[in-house]
C-alpha cells in the first residue's frame, strides 16, 4: 500500500488539517491507513509541541491548576463505600485531590507508584473519561499519556480541542489495575465516587466517556454493549454526554477510528451549542 506523503514534524494543527481532509475526501480508515501503527505513533508524537519524533516515552509529571478560587474544604457529597458505607466528599477541588492522592480505599493502593487524578484545566469545556491508569500513567502520575492518549490527543484536536486549554481528562480509576485487566466491580464501587464529584465541581459543558467502562457508568447502562450507546447524545445530571471507542481500542481496530471520528463530529456539535 502506498503511504500518504506526509512530511514528519508536523505540529499539532497541521497534523489535525491532515486528518480532516482525509475525511473530506473519504477515507475509510482514516490516519492509520497506509500507515503502520508505529508510524502514526511517531508522527502523533512528533505533533506533540517540540518533542522528538523517536520520544514516545510519558511527558513528565504535570499537575492541575487549582480550580480558580477554590475554597477551603467543608466536607459535602456523599458516596457510598465499597462496604455499603457513605464517603464524605469535599465540595473544593484541591480538598478532593487530596483525598483522592492519599486513598487507600481498594486493593488498587498497595500497587500503585501514583494516583493519576486528572490533566487539564478544570475550567475546561470537555470532560474526557477513560477508564483506568496503565503503565505509564501510573509512573507519572497523569492520564493518557502513553500510546493511546496521544492518539487520543491528536483526535481531538482535529475538532480543535487540546488539554493544554479547552479538555481535562480523568479516569474511573484513579490507580493501575495490574497487568492492566479490566476494573472490578469493587474497585469502580469505591473508586467512582471521587470522579462523579470531579464532574460535580469541573461543571464540564459537555463529556465524552471513552470505552465501555466510563460509558456505563454515565450513561447508568450497566452491561450495555458500547455500540449500542454510541451515537446518540445522553445527559448526565444535566451534562450533555457523548459515547465513543477507546483510543486503546482503536490502535487494534482500524475500522473504529472512522466510527470514533463521527463520534467527535457529535461532539463537536453539541459542544458548539451548549
Ligand atoms: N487508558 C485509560 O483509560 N486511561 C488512561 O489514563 C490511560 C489509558
Amino acid at each position: 500500500m502506498t503511504k500518504p506523503d506526509v512530511p514528519s514534524g508536523l505540529s499539532a494543527e497541521e497534523a489535525a488539517r491532515l486528518l480532516r481532509q482525509r475525511v473530506e475526501m473519504g477515507g475509510g480508515d482514516l490516519f492509520l491507513d497506509g500507515m503502520t501503527r508505529e508510524e502514526a505513533l511517531r508522527r502523533v508524537s512528533s505533533a506533540r509541541a517540540g518533542r522528538s519524533s523517536d520520544d514516545l516515552a510519558p511527558s513528565a509529571p504535570r499537575t492541575p491548576a487549582p480550580e480558580p478560587g477554590a475554597r477551603p474544604t467543608t466536607g459535602a457529597t456523599a458516596g457510598r463505600t465499597s462496604d455499603g458505607g457513605t464517603l464524605i466528599l469535599p465540595d473544593d477541588y484541591e480538598g478532593l485531590r487530596e483525598i483522592a492522592l492519599g486513598c487507600t480505599r481498594c486493593g488498587l493502593s498497595g500497587g500503585r507508584t501514583q494516583v493519576v487524578f486528572s490533566d487539564g484545566p478544570p475550567s475546561a469545556r470537555l470532560m474526557v473519561v477513560g477508564e483506568a491508569p496503565g503503565a505509564n500513567e501510573d509512573a507519572s502520575g497523569v492520564p493518557f499519556v502513553g500510546m493511546a492518549g496521544q492518539f487520543l490527543d491528536l483526535l481531538l484536536a482535529t475538532v480543535g480541542l487540546s488539554r493544554a486549554d479547552s479538555v481535562y481528562i480523568a479516569n474511573v480509576l484513579k490507580c493501575r489495575p495490574p497487568g492492566n485487566r479490566d476494573p472490578q466491580p469493587d474497585e469502580i464501587a469505591a473508586c467512582s465516587p471521587f470522579l462523579l464529584k470531579q464532574i460535580d465541581l469541573v461543571k464540564p459543558r459537555a463529556l465524552l466517556a471513552v470505552g465501555s467502562f466510563s460509558a456505563r457508568l454515565l450513561t447508568g447502562r450497566d452491561g450495555v454493549a458500547l455500540g449500542k450507546l454510541r451515537g446518540s447524545v445522553h445527559t448526565y445530571h444535566g451534562v450533555p454526554l457523548v459515547v465513543t471507542y477507546h483510543p486503546a481500542a482503536l490502535l487494534r481496530n482500524r475500522r473504529w477510528t472512522r466510527l470514533f471520528w463521527d463520534d467527535l463530529q457529535l461532539l463537536r456539535s453539541v459542544i458548539d451549542v451548549v
